[in-house]
């Protein structure tokens, strides 16, 4: 069994069959992290001795000047024996439930829209997570595992789902969609991610979605709705998408109790044409939670996701309207 031994951190852990990262996150250690898959580097580690191995050959986050002072990725690289490594360890990584890897049985599936289903899985070892973390899925076929957000709240932790947008000649979704069946089984690793409600935030919440990111926002809205510390709380939450065909979530968040009076559930389209009869708002994501909130946007605790290019602009906005950063809260999954 390799033993991993953080040099400047004067610690041994052991890891077998697994990634460094998350060998140390299952044993309750702060190793940095994000995005679990290659791409944000925010897992960079130096290697000492030893030798490690990555899963995913060349992956983005990390870059030739990475390479030559000896940094490999800790969500990617598997040691071939013991490795003595350098990373600076922190507490806000620790996870509050920690991760670990089960079998899930599908039990359930539901379409929202033309192309995002909801996913139900029952874990056969049940696992608690926060409002807004999400999972590596292990699917058939698929090479790696995928990061999803879970959309539901766990209360015994026997079943998480995931609401997730079909991607076109993505061989994830085409497993997920196409050909995994009701009983069948896959390996749910998790709970990961930092971008989870925060129910010690006094403030209003803001929500921002597109896509997939429907997911981890519903999660944070069913959680802020429950949360008895939250009660006194707007929760405002903005799903966009190219047209009507596009947006759902109304009647999930039309179920939470506050709907109507402290929940609001603003849907937008980005692309009119054609949409008649669309009594929504039309515009980006980031334009509309502007013209909502304009000056009172630092006043809110604001959680995002959705694809690159709406997350970015969300928050370039946010920057720009000088929501402190520490009230900003996302993954990073590209
Ligand atoms: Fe490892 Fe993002 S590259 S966590």
């Amino acid at each position: 069994m390799p033993k991993i031994t953080i040099s400047n951190a004067n610690l041994e852990y052991i890891c077998e069959d697994d990634t460094l990262a998350r060998a140390a996150l299952r044993e309750g250690l702060g190793f940095p992290y994000e995005c679990n898959v290659g791409s944000c580097g925010n897992c960079r580690f130096e290697l000492q001795s030893g030798e490690v191995v990555h899963l995913r050959a060349n992956p983005p986050g990390l870059n030739e000047r990475d390479i030559a002072r000896n940094r490999y990725l800790g969500c990617q690289a598997q040691p071939k024996g013991d490795c003595t490594i350098k990373v600076n360890l922190r507490d806000h990584y620790k996870s509050q439930h920690l991760p670990r890897k089960t079998e899930a049985e599908l039990a359930g599936i539901d379409d929202l829209t033309h192309d995002i289903k909801e996913f139900r899985f029952n874990l056969k070892k049940s696992n608690l997570f926060l409002p807004g973390q999400y999972a590596l899925l292990s699917l058939p076929g698929v090479e790696g595992a995928r990061a999803y957000s879970m959309s539901n709240v766990t209360n015994l932790g026997d079943e998480w789902h995931f609401q997730i947008k079909r991607v076109p000649g993505g061989e994830a979704t085409t497993s997920l969609f196409d050909k995994i069946k009701l009983g069948d089984t896959i390996t749910i690793d998790g709970p990961y991610g930092m971008a989870y409600l925060r129910e010690d935030a006094p403030r209003d919440i803001l929500c921002l979605a597109g896509g997939s990111g429907l997911s981890p926002m519903i999660s944070i809205a069913r959680g802020a709705a429950a949360s008895p510390a939250l009660q006194g709380r707007n929760i405002e939450f903005i799903y966009g998408g190219r047209s009507p065909k596009d947006i759902c979530g109304e009647g999930i968040l039309s179920t939470l109790e506050g709907y109507g009076s402290r929940i609001h559930y603003h849907p937008a389209i980005s692309m009119p044409e054609g949409a008649e009869g669309w009594t929504g708002h039309t515009g980006f994501v980031h334009d509309i939670a502007e013209m909502l909130f304009g000056a009172n946007l630092p006043n809110f605790e604001v959680y995002f996701a959705g694809p690159p290019a709406m997350s970015q602009a969300v928050m370039k906005m946010l920057i720009t309207a000088k929501v402190p950063v520490g009230q900003l809260h996302f993954d990073q999954f590209y």
